[in-house]
């Protein structure tokens, strides 16, 4: 049985974030301009013409704030400036004027949950007990028996709860103990970071995407966190508890629906929230009595196992739960996360490219997995990211996902004039841009290619989804507006199949063959091939 198709709004009515392909840039590993070995903002500018060529709609850069750089970023000592290893805001400047003038958009990250602890805000917090900023940040006495006072855990490891000797309390940090979380519950402390939105803002910038959106509010009460009956060995400490007080908690949606009130008072900006819940708690941050973000990242093809019927289970739950009124959105890969090409192989990863940018709702690239990048292993020497540091041989460093860029098959793969903060891939020789861009056939291509045909067909950026069939690993799905129905079908697999299918007229194959080719009663799919059809004609 066909699932129902999901209605479309108005071409006129659809907004640039709903219409268009958001590419993240880890901008550590994009391209370095000065020879630090570090990606900068001059570099995002320089390459530009590139994400014009690729043919992306918005940028979204992860941290560039002056930080210690702890979590690479995601500890900000200050939300209105930017870091000196990335340039400076004359450079920002520049770059969102170029981004505008090539007819893109410039997301940036926000991290509202905690602060890095050299923040002026924190370092007056934990100066003393009395101190006015004492509240802006989640302060308890020990627990009566001594020790922290719950048994909360952080992301990267160990308690929570850090003792502070000189004031005789404990502060909380849900990740490093150089990120304490900032206490929502303050009003001043929300004026105070509604102000740093404003800031940038008011400067043009398009919209954020917002860090750890599910965490802002926690317990007022601080109770124990429940143990997790499914942890399982080898898992990161911190699953050992359900997140129940520490995340996700109702007055959450509150700050977010404050938060949108001030977009809405700029022209169409955009926020999209990071949140890992499962569908049907990610979907109430839409917004329940008040609008929430307008695109709850939406991680379900991360965590999927590669089962055509398991996605198409997937695909169907979620678009039954997105609000009506709302837009959908899907992600193959961050910076948080094994890459696509390491998880599902080469051959998939572009089953998985087809599969991203003909779903229905705003599609999130990661920068290189347009060309195929893998994970890349790093030396025990090399190792940077703290989340492998803190809890070594588990499998958790996100290093192998954030090396740098590549560019060419020269020195240092034309990302620097001099050795990158992170190795490079040993493939980078023959697996980089300038090589696969002229390569007829290459993974590059492809998503050039989808992503003009998206562009192309109304049907494939802004028309219905009806779900079509899964049979063994082949999961099929219309996509349609009043003018033309287009049809997918993907081979998670490594064996040939065929469908049955009415008559229709091949666009494209992940092969990079076939274009034209007319199919009748039978589409035969080769290992790893998805296509799509026009359906009708002749
Ligand atoms: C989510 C970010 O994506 C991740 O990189 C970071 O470590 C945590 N938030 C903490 O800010």
């Amino acid at each position: 049985m066909p699932h129902s198709p999901t209605p479309a709004p108005a071409p006129a009515d659809v907004l640039w974030w709903q219409r268009g392909i958001v590419y993240q840039i880890y901008p550590l590993s994009f391209h370095d301009s000065n020879g630090d070995g570090k990606g900068d903002l001059d570099g995002i500018r320089q390459r530009l013409d590139y994400l014009a060529w690729l043919g992306v709609d918005a940028v979204w850069i992860s941290p560039v704030y002056p930080s210690p750089m702890k979590d690479f970023g995601y500890d900000i000592s200050d939300y209105c400036s930017i870091a000196q290893t990335f340039g400076t805001l004359e450079d920002f400047d520049r770059l969102l004027k170029e981004v505008h003038t090539r007819g893109m958009k410039l997301i940036l990250d926000f991290v509202p949950n905690h602060t890095s602890d050299q923040h002026a805000w924190f370092l007056e917090s934990r100066s003393s007990r009395s101190n006015p900023k004492r509240d802006w940040y989640l302060w308890r006495d020990a627990s009566p028996n001594g020790g922290p006072p719950s048994n909360w855990l952080s992301q990267f490891g160990g308690s929570a709860w850090d003792y502070d000797a000189a004031t005789g309390q404990y502060y909380y940090h849900a990740f490093l103990k150089e990120q304490p979380d900032l206490n929502w519950r303050n009003r001043q402390v929300r004026e105070a970071m509604y102000d740093t939105l404003e800031f940038w803002l008011e400067r043009g910038v398009d919209g954020f995407r917002m860090d750890v959106l599910w965490h802002l509010i926690k317990d007022d009460q601080f109770r124990d966190n429940p143990s997790n009956p499914g942890f399982q060995p080898g898992d990161s400490e911190h699953r050992r508890l359900l997140e129940l007080y520490t995340t996700d908690r109702p007055e959450v949606h509150e700050v977010v629906a404050e938060m949108r009130e001030l977009f809405e008072s700029y022209e169409e900006r955009l926020i999209i929230g990071e949140i890992y819940l499962p569908v049907e708690r990610l979907v109430a941050y839409y917004g329940l009595e008040r609008p929430g973000v307008h695109l709850p990242f939406n991680f379900q093809l991360i965590h999927a196992p590669w089962n055509a019927c398991e996605i198409d289970r997937m695909i169907r739950e979620y678009d039954e739960r997105v609000p009506e009124e709302e837009w959908p959105n899907w992600v193959l890969g961050n910076h948080d996360q094994h890459r696509i090409a390491t998880r599902v192989g080469e051959a998939q990863a572009r089953v998985a490219a087809m599969m991203l940018l003909t779903l229905r709702g705003t599609p999130t690239l990661y920068y290189g997995d347009e060309i195929g990048m893998h994970d890349v292993a790093i030396p025990p020497e090399r190792i940077q990211d703290p989340y492998e540091k803190n809890q070594p041989g588990l499998g958790l460093g996100r290093d192998p996902q954030r090396t740098p860029m590549q560019w060419d098959g020269g020195l240092h793969a034309g990302f620097s004039t001099s050795e990158p903060w992170l190795p490079l891939a040993d493939d980078f020789y023959r697996r980089n841009v300038k090589a696969l861009a002229e390569d007829a056939h290459s993974i590059l291509t492809l998503y050039q290619r989808l992503i003009e045909l998206r562009r192309r067909h109304g049907a494939l950026s802004i028309g219905d989804y009806a779900q079509i069939m899964c049979q063994g690993q082949v999961l099929a799905f219309e996509r349609f507006d009043a003018t033309e129905r287009l049809l997918v079908a993907l081979n998670l697999s490594h064996e040939k199949v065929a469908l049955p299918l009415a008559g229709g007229t091949l666009l494209l194959s992940t092969h990079l063959d076939r274009a034209g080719e007319r199919i009748d009663g039978r589409c035969e799919l080769r290992a790893d091939e998805g296509v799509i059809l026009e359906l009708g004609g002749p």
